[in-house]
């Protein structure tokens, strides 16, 4: 199967390792490999002893929902997990180059974990559709998220803006915290919206993006779906 993402990942130009700020000065790496999601399933099985066959993440938010983000925002994530530019010390010695080899098993991963559905049950926040803290949230998502993001989360592919519906609550409330405290570093306008919300604020913004509804054709048909590539 000659995955659609194909052509986006052919040609594309990222901005990796060894900048220290966001697109400055990046080392240009074209990219120009053809994804083979059947090596990423043999190199997945490194990743899955902590994202687990499923790579849905959990509700503690430890880990992400990895499934159903967008193949650019994943092989930005581990490039810069990778580098050390995104502080993550448990993964870090499982992307590097002599673990997990060169930029063609990066695509390859990435290739796989784009064929796995989404997790149908993600976590979400405290307060569901119809609350004023749900309404508060709304109005905070699209003055100062949704321009990237998108107005349902689906985030952009070509922009590197992840996809946020779908994601559990917990983890992107430690995503923004990393990002307010500066452990994580991001597009500097993302930061600065981030920074300018207080904690509740910062709460209602991520409990609306926790209930914003992921296409049905993008989930796995139940919450006991399992990976039967790992059977
Ligand atoms: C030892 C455990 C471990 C292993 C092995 C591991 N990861 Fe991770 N990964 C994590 C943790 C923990 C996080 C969340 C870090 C944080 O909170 O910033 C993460 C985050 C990520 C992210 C960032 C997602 C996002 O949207 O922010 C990606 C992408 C990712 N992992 C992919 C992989 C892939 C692909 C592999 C295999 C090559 C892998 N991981 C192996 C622990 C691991
Ligand atoms: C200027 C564009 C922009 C705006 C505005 C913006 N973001 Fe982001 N956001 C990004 C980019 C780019 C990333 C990925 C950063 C990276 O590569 O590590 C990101 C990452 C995130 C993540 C982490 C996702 C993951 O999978 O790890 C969360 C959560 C998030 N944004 C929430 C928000 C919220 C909430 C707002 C509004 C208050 C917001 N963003 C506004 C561009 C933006």
């Amino acid at each position: 199967m000659m995955p659609r993402y194909f052509k986006s990942l052919c040609g594309l130009l990222l901005a990796v390792a060894g900048s220290t700020s966001f697109a400055t000065e990046p080392v240009k790496v074209v990219l120009e490999f053809e994804p083979d999601p059947a090596n990423g399933r043999y190199l997945f099985e490194i990743c899955a002893r902590c994202h687990l066959p499923e790579a849905w993440g959990d509700n503690e938010g430890n880990y992400p929902q990895l499934a159903g983000q967008h193949t650019n925002v994943l092989m930005k994530q581990l490039l810069d997990i990778r580098s050390g530019r995104r502080d993550n010390p448990t993964m870090w010695p499982f992307v590097q180059e002599r673990t997990i080899g060169g930029y063609q098993n990066l695509v390859d991963v990435v290739s796989y974990v784009a064929t796995l559905p989404m997790n149908p049950h993600h976590s979400q926040g405290p307060w569901p559709q119809g609350t004023e803290e749900y309404k508060e949230g709304m109005q905070l998502y699209q003055t100062n998220c949704s321009s990237c993001h998108g107005a349902g989360g689906e985030g952009d592919n070509a922009s590197y803006y992840p996809r946020l519906q779908g994601q559990h609550f917990s983890y992107m409330k430690r995503q923004a915290i990393r990002v307010r405290d500066g452990l994580r570093e991001v597009d500097p306008a993302m930061a600065a919206v981030i920074k300018a919300l207080s904690d509740e604020e910062t709460d209602k913004v991520l409990n609306y993006i926790s209930y914003l509804p992921v296409p049905a054709k993008d989930l796995a048909p139940s919450a006991d779906w399992r990976n039967p590539d790992f059977e």
